[in-house]
């Protein structure tokens, strides 16, 4: 495949500064090279800047007019990318995907085929600008992209993304107003309870398998606190009871054999809260798997 990678240091989906350094961590832990071994081409796009912006005070959000402004920027540069290969989004924050899945949205529009959201979290990332009690806008792009109200001065919706086309795995910390609105949807939810009870891979394959019916372009956006943070230490919102090293590299070699993904972020990396690379080495370790590296090859099976 031909692998696309862009970053995007963006910084201001929250008030913990670090995420800017994601982009150049990820390339020092050898992301390119990684990708290169696996036999796939690699372009390094670069890192992608925010639209120009005034910044505002506002009562409650953080960084409202930078974080529109990246939103715009990020659309453009993954719209472009999507029909190139298969961009990976280095970031960043997970701000970054509002712009990333809102481009990916635009892609699939033109392609005339359906997008497929796979969120892998401790969180839900469903508020709204007036739902969030923290104003940290890294907690509403899955309310954005799925055309919840109030995002006003962002790029227009014009399509929402169907709540049936979005599943979120390895949920441990929702907030009240986002449960409440969650359970109202369609949107898969997948809680750590359910991934010990029945294993990660059951709820996996059937999203995977409405996604392959549909003929569906997939979209995976990987938050590093998804992961357990005794593994994963770089990260400014740790939740303990996260997902393991093994459940990790599981979902993305499942990943890896449906064939199925279109484009993949990488977010919420603070290597300033790392520990010798560790993190940022783990997360380019699960993005090779999802790329294809495996210990032994074997026969397709349904899970
Ligand atoms: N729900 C919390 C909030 O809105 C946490 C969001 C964490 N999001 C993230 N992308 N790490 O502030
Ligand atoms: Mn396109
Ligand atoms: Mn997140
Ligand atoms: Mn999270």
């Amino acid at each position: 495949q031909h692998c696309i990678l862009v970053g995007a240091p963006m910084d201001s989906g929250k008030t913990r500064k670090g995420c800017l350094m994601g982009p150049d961590a990820y390339r020092t832990a050898g992301l390119g090279d990684a990708l290169r071994n696996l036999g796939h081409t690699v372009e390094d796009r670069g890192n992608v800047a925010p639209a120009p912006f005034l910044p505002k005070d506002h009562p409650k959000l953080v960084a409202l007019e930078e974080t529109i402004a990246w939103t715009e920027s990020l659309a453009n540069a993954a719209e472009a990318a999507i029909g190139d290969g298969l961009p990976i989004f280095l970031g960043g924050d997970h701000a970054l995907s509002l712009g990333t899945v809102l481009g990916a949205m635009r892609h699939a529009e033109t392609v005339n085929r359906p997008l497929f959201v796979l969120w892998l979290d401790a969180h839900t990332d469903f508020h709204t600008p007036l739902t969030t009690d923290s104003g940290n806008l890294h907690g509403t792009p899955l309310g954005y992209v799925t055309g919840r109200p109030d995002f006003d001065g962002f790029p227009e919706i014009a399509q929402p993304l169907p709540q049936e086309n979005v599943a979120i795995m390895g949920l441990r910390s929702v907030d009240p107003a986002e449960r409440e609105a969650l359970q109202a949807t369609a949107i898969t939810h997948v809680d750590m309870r359910e991934i010990d009870e029945t294993g990660i891979a059951r709820p996996l394959a059937a999203f995977l398998e409405r996604v392959a019916a549909a003929n569906g372009l997939l979209h995976v956006s990987l938050d590093v606190d998804f992961l357990d943070p005794a593994i994963a230490p770089a990260v400014g919102t740790t939740v303990p009871g996260g997902a393991t090293v093994r459940e990790g590299h599981l979902v993305m070699e499942m990943l890896h054999d449906s064939g199925l993904m279109t484009s993949l972020d990488l977010v919420e990396l603070n290597p300033f809260l790392d520990e010798r690379g560790r993190t940022a080495s783990l997360m380019v370790d699960l993005a090779a798997s999802a790329l294809g590296r495996r210990v032994f090859d074997r026969p397709t099976r349904a899970y």
